[in-house]
């Protein structure tokens, strides 16, 4: 029997960007007491749900979530009290229906986030499972093949690169360890080709490096050499994925873009569309991202069109991990994968309705972490329970990336044999 809800309460922690956020405690009849806690992005969808922030200058910068706790503890929680802790769904429902707006803006998403992790992962603990088998099922066993960002631009990095992020991907590994390790490797290997061509060694948001490179391009090229130097290959054992977020690079977030950092200026849609047949065509990607902005469903529907059959072209800021979103994008075929982050959405059961409708589909879904990050763990375990093929959480360094990782392989080792790891 799974424990009844006695008490939840929520503080204000820091993320990995040194801003506030919430941390929500949940405990149980039983004695089950557990904590989660949520991320915050930087280069946010403008119709994710509403991170709360208290808005107060004289804190913070404003930036402070006081508010959202005070929801938690006093407007949400009592509502919790006795209820039975796998009532996921309804435990959810009932926040959703509490807060009453389409986007969580009244108790805030980062409230409603806060406790819904909180009674998944209280849930798993009273019922002695991990929490990815209790999210997943039993015979949940395959472990994500991990997109390493190891070069950050865009919103989170203050260099000459306009792509937000140029991934790692160990597609041809045996197993999740051995991917680890090539693509760690391929870090190590990355930061002494940019030392010695005098660039830094810096690193962004997610802990990628932040070097000015010459071009966008450059990032790619010199991520090859990266990979050949570190004794792997190219598109077999490595292949490379992109995230655009173009809405950042966007001037009107529907047709027009700038691509001002890396000097290569104005472009419209159709550019854009071009350039990436071009490098489709001439480096190893398997994976594009938000390769056009949030409002250019038409560009985003040609870029598919043209490269759908042989790339993932995967939708976060026009998605925005909203079921509404999605079917859109499914009827139009505007993409054919999907970027999962849960605090886009807001609940785990919301989450878990996109990555349905995406499988109903036949959309690939890509499960993510977002630019500020805490030590919890919660989405390697979420990661692994969705049965998805990729997960981004970040690259080889700063431990709010390392604890999914180092979490993912915890799993692995514990699934033994019975573990599985493959790209296709
Ligand atoms: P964000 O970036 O967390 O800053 O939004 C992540 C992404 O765009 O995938
Ligand atoms: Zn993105």
């Amino acid at each position: 029997m799974v424990g009844k809800i006695t008490a939840v309460r929520a503080m204000e922690i820091l993320d990995s960007r040194g801003n506030p956020t919430v941390r929500v405690f949940v405990e149980l009849s039983d004695g089950t007491a557990v904590s989660s806690s949520v991320p915050s992005g930087a280069s946010t969808g403008e119709n994710e749900a509403i991170e709360l922030r208290d808005g107060d200058s004289s804190r913070y910068l404003g930036k402070g979530v006081l508010k959202a706790v005070a929801n938690v503890n006093d407007l949400i929680g009592p509502q919790l009290l006795g209820r039975s802790a796998d009532d996921q769904v309804g435990i959810d429902r009932l926040m959703i229906d509490a807060d009453g707006t389409a986007n969580k803006s009244s108790l805030g998403a980062n409230a409603i986030l806060g406790v819904s992790m909180a009674v998944a992962r209280a849930a798993a603990s009273s019922l002695h499972v991990p929490l990815y088998r209790y999210l997943g099922g039993t015979t949940t066993r395959r472990i994500p093949v991990p997109a390493m960002n190891i070069i950050n631009g865009g919103a989170h990095a203050d260099n000459s690169v306009d792509i937000q992020e140029f991934m790692a991907v160990p597609l041809g590994a045996p197993t999740f360890a051995e991917g680890l390790r090539s693509v760690a490797e391929t870090f190590h290997i990355l930061k002494k080709i940019l030392k010695s061509r005098g660039l830094s060694t810096g690193i962004g948001d997610e802990g990628g490096f932040a070097p000015n490179l010459k071009s966008n391009e450059d990032a790619i090229e010199t991520i090859i050499q990266a990979i050949e130097q570190a004794g792997y290959r190219p598109g077999i054992d490595i292949a490379i994925s992109l995230d655009s977020a173009a809405s950042s690079f966007s001037t009107d977030l529907t047709s027009s873009y700038d691509m001002k950092r890396s000097g290569s200026g104005p472009m419209k849609s159709a550019d854009l569309i071009a350039l990436g047949e071009e490098w489709v065509r001439k480096y190893p990607i398997v994976t594009w991202e938000d390769p056009l902005a949030e409002n250019d469903w038409e560009g985003f529907r040609l870029f598919t069109e043209k490269l759908g059959d042989r790339i993932d072209v995967v939708g976060d800021d026009i998605f925005v991990t909203n079921t509404h979103y999605i079917e859109r994008g499914i009827k139009e075929k505007t993409a054919n994968s999907v970027l999962i982050k849960l605090n886009q959405i807001g609940t785990v059961t919301e989450s878990i309705d996109a990555v349905r409708m995406c499988r109903d589909a036949g959309w690939r879904y890509f499960i993510s972490h977002r630019s500020g990050e805490t030590e919890d763990t919660f989405l390697a375990d979420f990661a692994v329970a969705m049965d998805g093929g990729q997960l981004k959480t970040g690259s080889a360094s700063r431990s709010e990336r390392i604890a999914k990782y180092n979490r993912l392989l915890e799993i692995e080792q514990e699934l033994g044999n019975s573990a599985l790891y493959y790209w296709r």
